[in-house]
């Protein structure tokens, strides 16, 4: 009998097991990172904000050029049956386009590239696994890898350069911390292998905006605090600023609202996870439960 139970993919409209899920090795998404992706989660039975996550994954692949001959309901459609297939209640949904392989061979024209779509859907990814995120974790700031200038490479359009978080997660693992996260050549904190980073400070919750990907999370955060009467600031974010603030958390797809104890040196919020925090976590969590918010599978 097929072993759905680490997941499956979908490739040229086929569901398979994950592990027999493969692309060729002349992909240009392989061989130039010339790729793009989105993950949606899928909590409970439902996928959390899936309109948002395809909107998002529209607009990465239009800033790369790339078509891959699908409309939206169509990706939809490939999600969900792939999600059925694993019969997972809470899933770690992956959406990918790639450039595709030339179909001249040999050219170099990125035009000349057949675009694909697949799609793989594993059990739920922590960011952060659960039970170091509940007493708080520690996070490393990379003192050797900056974040790739946006003008080389748009970190609005969900990428796999991952070579300065790989660096930093290095870093981090190589000195007992949890994770790790880089900045911007002015010293601005950005964001971490998976998650975009928030500080609170006197009352107020403070992001980058520029730099970053703009995350599903992140958004949700945003508006969690307007409704919450929590005032936010959308801007560079120092790293000197950074390290005196009250709380630090991260917010991600994979894990929701993910509280620091300790970045570096500096410990946060008693060792601990800080209030705000934990009522953003809390009420995160209550968000992922909202009907309009939500597609059941
Ligand atoms: C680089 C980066 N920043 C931020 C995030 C958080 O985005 P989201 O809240 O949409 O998961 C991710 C998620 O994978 C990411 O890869």
């Amino acid at each position: 009998m097929t072993d759905w139970t680490k997941g499956a993919g979908w490739i040229n409209g086929e569901i398979v097991p994950i592990n027999e899920a493969k692309i060729g090795v002349t992909d240009w998404g392989l061989t130039h990172s010339d790729i793009t992706y989105d993950v949606a989660p899928l909590w409970k039975g439902a996928l959390f904000r899936l309109d948002d996550y395809l909107t998002r994954f529209e607009q990465s692949m239009a800033a790369l050029h790339m078509d891959v001959g699908m409309d939206r309901d169509a990706i939809k459609d490939a999600l969900i049956s792939t999600i059925r297939q694993t019969g997972f209640q809470d899933a770690y949904v992956s959406m990918v386009a790639s450039r595709g392989s030339p179909m001249i061979p040999g050219s170099r024209d990125p035009r000349d590239c057949a675009n694909h779509f697949y799609g793989w859907v594993v059990p739920y990814v922590y960011v952060i696994p659960k039970e170091k995120a509940a007493k708080g974790a520690t996070m490393w700031v990379s003192e050797t890898a900056r974040r790739i200038p946006v003008d080389s490479v748009n970190p609005r359009a969900k990428n796999y350069h991952w070579g300065d978080f790989t660096q930093a997660l290095f870093e981090a693992k190589g000195r007992g911390f949890d994770t790790g996260c880089v900045l911007d050549h002015d010293d601005n904190m950005t964001e971490g292998p998976g998650f975009n980073v928030f500080i609170i400070k006197d009352g107020k919750a403070i992001t980058s905006d520029h730099g970053v990907l703009h995350g599903i999370s992140r958004r949700t955060v945003l508006e969690i605090c307007k409704e919450m009467g929590i005032e936010t600031e959308t801007r560079p974010l120092p790293l000197k600023e950074f390290m005196e603030a009250d709380e630090v958390f991260l917010s991600t797809s994979g894990g929701g609202v993910t509280p620091i104890r300790r970045v570096k040196d500096r410990t946060f919020s008693n060792d601990a996870p800080g209030q705000v925090t934990m009522q953003l976590y809390e009420r995160f969590h209550e968000w992922l439960m909202r009907d309009d918010l939500r597609t059941p599978v």
